[in-house]
Parts: C-alpha cells; structure tokens; sequence
C-alpha cells in the first residue's frame, strides 16, 4: 500500500523512472565506434529537383552551411532517387533539368537534364554522390554522364549505377524482358561497374548496392559476387526507410530500443562492405517511404534521427544521406520555401553532438527508453550525449535523472534538444528549440539568444534530468 502511495506520488512529481548512473570511461571503451567522419550527416536530394532545391529554395544553402558551419566541412550530399532511374543525359540542352509534370507536387516519369546540372552539382562545397541511369539501359548515355562529372566535378565521391534495383522489375528495359533477380542484379552491376570504370579509367568509384533495405538483394550477396570488380567500388551503400505511411507509428520510429532493432538486419552489411575494404553509408534514408507520413514532420522524428544517426555510426557505418524530396510535397523534409521541418533540429543537434569527435560509445545496453553516449576526441571523453526517448504527447511531462560520474572538470555545461510534444510540427506552431533558439521559417537563420545550463560536479559527479522527448548535450 504505501509503495504504491509512494508509486502515484512519484508519478504525480513527473518522476517515471529511478536515477540513471553511468561512469564516463576515461578512454574510448571496448564498443566504442571506429574513426568518425568529419561529417557523418548528409543530405540526399532527389535527382529531377536537385537544381530547383539550389537555386529556388532559399533556405537550402542556409540550413547546409549551419551543419558546416558546426562541422568545418560540408555536409556530404547525394543527387538522386526514383528520378536518377528516369533521367537521361542530353549534352545539348541548356537548361539543368527538363520536365513537364501535370501539378507541381509529381515527380516527373521521365527527364532529361544537361551539362549545367553536373556544374551546379561541382558547385558545391562538400563531396557529392552523382545517382545516374541503369534501369534505362542505356549505359553508353549513362557513360557520357559520369565521363563529365568525373573531369568536371573535382567534388565528385561516389557515382550511383541504378536506385533501388531491387525495385527493378521484368518489364524494365535492363532486365530484357526476364524476371529481376539478386543474382541478375549483382552481374548487372559488376558489368555496369566494369564498363563504366573502363571508360573513365578509373577506380574506386561506384558507390554500389544502393538496395532498399536488406533482402532479396545484399551487400552481403554483392560482395560475394564483385571478385576484382572490387577495385571500381567506393562504398557501399544501403537505404533504410523504418516505416511506411501504413505502418506509421512515431514512439516506436523515436524508441531508442526499437531503434536499435530496427537497424539490427545492417549490421551484416556493414560487416560485408568493410571486409571489402569499403565504407558502408546510408545512401539514401529518411522516417516513412514515399515522401513520409503523418509522423514525419514532427519532433519525435527529430528525435529519431539523433539516436539513429549514433546507432548507425557505431555500427559502422561512415554517413547517413536524410533524402529531401519534391518541393511543396515532402512531410519528412528538413525545410521547404516556407516553413522549416521539425527533423532538421534533430540533424542539428546530431551535428553539434559528433562536431569534431573522433570516436563515440554507447554507455547503455540498448534496451530501454534511456540512452547516454560518451563522445571522444583524441582519446579522451569531451561530450555524453543523454536522451530520453519516453513518448510525450499530454498531461504530466516525466523525466528521467541521470548521474554520470568519472567526471575531471568541476562543472560543466550542457544544450537542450526539446519542445512541446513528440508530436509538436513547426508547421502547426510546435517549434523546437535548441539551448533555446529555432531556425527561422524561409531563411533556415538561426535565432534567439543561446542558452547554456550549467552544473556543479561534485566527487567527480554530476545530475542532470532530462525530460521525457528531450535530449541534452553536455560538455565535458
Ligand atoms: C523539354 O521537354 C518537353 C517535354 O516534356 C519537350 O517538348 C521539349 O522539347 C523539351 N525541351 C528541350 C529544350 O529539350
Ligand atoms: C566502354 O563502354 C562500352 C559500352 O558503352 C563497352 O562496350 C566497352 O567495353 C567499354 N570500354 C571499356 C574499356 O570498358
Ligand atoms: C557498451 O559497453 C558498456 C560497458 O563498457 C556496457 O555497459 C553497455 O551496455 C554496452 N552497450 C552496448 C550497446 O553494447
Ligand atoms: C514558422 O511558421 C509557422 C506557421 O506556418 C509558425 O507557427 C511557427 O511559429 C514559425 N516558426 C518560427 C520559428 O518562427
């Protein structure tokens, strides 16, 4: 009786859950992540608006040149998508992209574009992945392609031969009228891979795979057929979409444990590409497929991308590409020509967390709602990332307390990732905020005044509570 009395008191104080304790390795732990990238968040724009994003959407530089600006280094970007697999290469049109859609929220069934898309793509300041045509199978147009993008773009990574061809079926033009296997599909690649890298003279180029997802086909089932072709491959490269608008669930999309079983099937690939001697990257991947459902505007998927992005990386894997698609019809995008998307907070502050770390480890198991990381640089814990994944939608907000201990300084400061709900949209007025400051609608600026907590150490100690949907970030 008096524990449950005890119980509903504790409830009633907002108090879910007992203090947290974690002691703060002084060197990078046994599961910690390998050498991080200098920014292991990337962008994906879809292929047919790539040009449009750049040269229309004012807030798309902005919102690129906050991350760089964390970062030192551009974030990595990827053109491509379903429209890579429409699109062909015309050397004579003058305009970047040509289309004709019935309303300006389709994506275009077929395309071409010309030389000026591939300058706009070299314009950039941060490596590009360059998606072109296979499902088409045209390779000598695919060729002429990848032939100016490699003398032209001096930012050029990776080349993409084909999106999705998992998805390919037998009606498509490169299946030549058979049914699409994985082992149609591993020689097709191989083939494109060695025709493409031939007439480039070139190696370490093709950025392969590119599967949605992990079965029917692999990176596993790839690599065990690339024998020398091995040598034309840069990385390799998975999509993952968690949900679809039909499974659409945000506290199991934002759940830290059902984070980690959902990315759980990548690890194979990861293994199998870096056995390679390759990178692996998430070439492609965003909260819901088809341009998101009703959960992908909101908070909680910001949230999601934050743990994702740490579960990913210490993985293996080395970038996460978060795609951006058709302007004005896109509810997972991280900004728009009016609005700024809730998610772009949770690549923000993913962002500040790994800016300048060499490496990162999980300091819990990955089997409740509550995840702290310690993040190194040059050996030594300079971050822990805290996050409390518990769903928040009304009512009496809980929180979690942890204790984190093995702490040098005597005090420390720390940033706040929160808003109202999960399900808060900048949209409906919901606007996130980061040490207390937003990105403006329109212009991805950031404003406000910054706010920085700060707390006592105390016997090499130190509590910190953070709320149910927040996550802190506190320096060392
Ligand atoms: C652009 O595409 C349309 C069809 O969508 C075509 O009629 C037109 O000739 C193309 N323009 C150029 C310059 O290729
Ligand atoms: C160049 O590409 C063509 C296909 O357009 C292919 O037949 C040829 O073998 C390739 N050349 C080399 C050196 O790989
Ligand atoms: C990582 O290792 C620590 C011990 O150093 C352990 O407590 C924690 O559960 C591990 N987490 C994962 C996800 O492996
Ligand atoms: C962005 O615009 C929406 C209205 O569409 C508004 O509710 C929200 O408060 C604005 N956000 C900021 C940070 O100004």
């Amino acid at each position: 009786m008096a524990h449950s009395i005890f119980i509903s008191l504790l409830l009633m104080w907002g108090v879910a859950a007992a203090d947290l304790t974690f002691t703060v390795p002084s060197s990078p732990p046994a599961n910690s992540s390998g050498q991080l990238s200098a920014a292991p968040l990337g962008v994906s724009l879809e292929f047919f608006t790539f040009p449009a994003y750049m040269n229309n959407v004012a807030a798309t530089t902005t919102c690129l040149q906050n991350l760089k600006d964390l970062t030192g280094t551009w974030p990595p970007l990827r053109i491509g998508g379903t429209t890579q697999d429409r699109a062909t290469y015309d050397p004579t049109l003058t305009q970047a992209v040509n289309y004709t859609v019935t309303s300006s929220t389709d994506a275009p069934t077929t395309l071409t574009y010309g030389p000026s898309f591939i300058s706009l793509a070299a314009s950039y300041g941060g490596e590009i992945i360059l998606g072109l045509n296979r499902r088409l199978n045209n390779i000598a147009n695919s060729i002429s392609a990848a032939k100016l993008a490699k003398s032209d773009a001096a930012n050029l990574y990776a080349i993409e031969l084909g999106n999705e061809p998992n998805f390919f079926a037998s009606s498509d033009p490169i299946a030549g009228g058979v049914s699409w296997t994985a082992a149609a599909d591993y020689a097709s690649e191989i083939t494109w891979q060695d025709e493409v890298c031939g007439n480039l003279s070139a190696t370490d180029l093709i950025s392969a795979g590119v599967y949605f997802g992990t079965s029917p086909m692999s990176i596993a089932g790839l690599t065990a057929a690339e024998g020398t072709a091995n040598n034309y491959v840069k990385t390799y490269c998975s999509h993952n979409y968690p949900q679809s608008a039909s499974t659409a669930n945000l506290a199991t999309l934002m759940g830290h444990s059902s984070i980690a079983s959902q990315i759980s099937g990548y690890s194979s690939e990861i293994t199998a590409a870096t056995s390679e001697g390759k990178p692996h990257i998430f070439g492609e991947t965003n909260s819901a497929t088809q341009g998101g459902g009703g959960i992908s505007p909101t908070f909680g998927a910001a949230l999601w991308i934050l743990d994702y992005v740490m579960q990913t990386v210490i993985m293996g894997t080395k970038a996460l590409y978060f795609h951006q698609g058709t302007i004005g019809n896109c509810q997972y995008c991280w900004w728009g020509r009016y609005d700024m998307g809730a998610p772009y907070y949770g690549a923000y502050f993913a962002t500040m967390a790994l800016a300048g770390a060499d490496q990162i480890a999980p300091l819990d198991s990955h089997t409740t709602a509550y995840a702290a990381y310690a993040i190194y640089k040059s050996g030594a814990p300079v971050k822990v990332l805290l996050y409390n994944s518990d769903y928040y939608t009304s009512g009496t907000r809980s929180s979690q307390t942890y204790v984190l201990s093995g702490l040098s300084s005597s005090s420390v400061t720390a940033k706040r990732l929160t808003a109202p709900y999960a399900t808060s949209r900048v949209d409906q007025g919901g606007n996130p905020t980061i040490a207390g400051q937003t990105f403006a609608n329109g212009t991805c600026t950031i404003q406000g005044t910054a706010t920085t907590e700060t707390t006592t150490v105390s016997g090499a100690k130190a509590t910190f509570t953070v709320k149910a949907s927040e996550a802190l970030l506190v320096y060392l």
